[in-house]
């Protein structure tokens, strides 16, 4: 289950349906799909795509996204930070962002435009599915672990590359995961 963290007041909501409700004016969606444990952690990736067939076509049809792929991060994965830094700043895309957590876990930041509200984060794990629609300031941090395998739906590829926003937001946010284990300090 994910969890919704403000992080200026540090209040953090943790219900799917309060989840759900917070970042729905914001234009994301986030929603839960039981049965990820049946597949093994060493699935892959036609296997998961497979699995998950229903809710990616349901996805797509909904959101107009018409290829899928599997991304699989590890801490041994190559160049990683390099990796880790293109969207560890604040930026936007031109095209929603969409995972579909299988294994691991991530953190999402969003900076509402013309100050609409506060940062919050949003902590995904597995099970979850979370739709950055396109044009929003967000950037993305792995947790300690440094793991995360996720199913990825595009409208069109080439529209996901970051355009960053320079604001250095992202700066004054320490990326804080809950679990299983804590990230103490941003880069460690
Ligand atoms: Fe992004």
């Amino acid at each position: 289950m994910a969890t919704v963290t403000l992080r200026d007041t540090q209040q953090t909501l943790t219900d799917a349906g309060e989840i759900s409700a917070f970042l729905a004016p914001f234009g994301i969606w986030y929603r839960r799909f039981e049965g990820s444990d049946q597949l093994p952690e060493n699935a892959t990736d036609p296997e998961i795509l497979a699995a998950y067939d229903k809710p990616i076509q349901e996805l797509m049809a909904e959101g107009g996204y018409v290829t899928a792929d599997v991304i699989n991060i590890k801490p041994e994965t190559p160049n990683l930070d390099t990796m880790l830094n293109k969207f560890n700043k604040e930026h936007w895309h031109d095209e929603d962002e969409v995972r579909f957590i299988v294994h691991g876990r991530g953190l999402f930041h969003v900076h509402p435009e013309s100050d609409a509200g506060p940062v919050f984060s949003i902590e995904v794990v597995k099970g979850d599915m979370i739709r950055v629609p396109k044009g929003t300031h967000h950037w993305f941090d792995l947790c300690a672990d440094r793991t995360i395998r996720a199913i990825r739906l595009f409208q069109d590829v080439s529209g996901w590359t970051p355009h960053y926003t320079g604001s250095g937001t992202d700066t004054n946010y320490q990326p804080l995961c809950f679990g299983p284990m804590y990230m103490p300090a941003r880069g460690m």
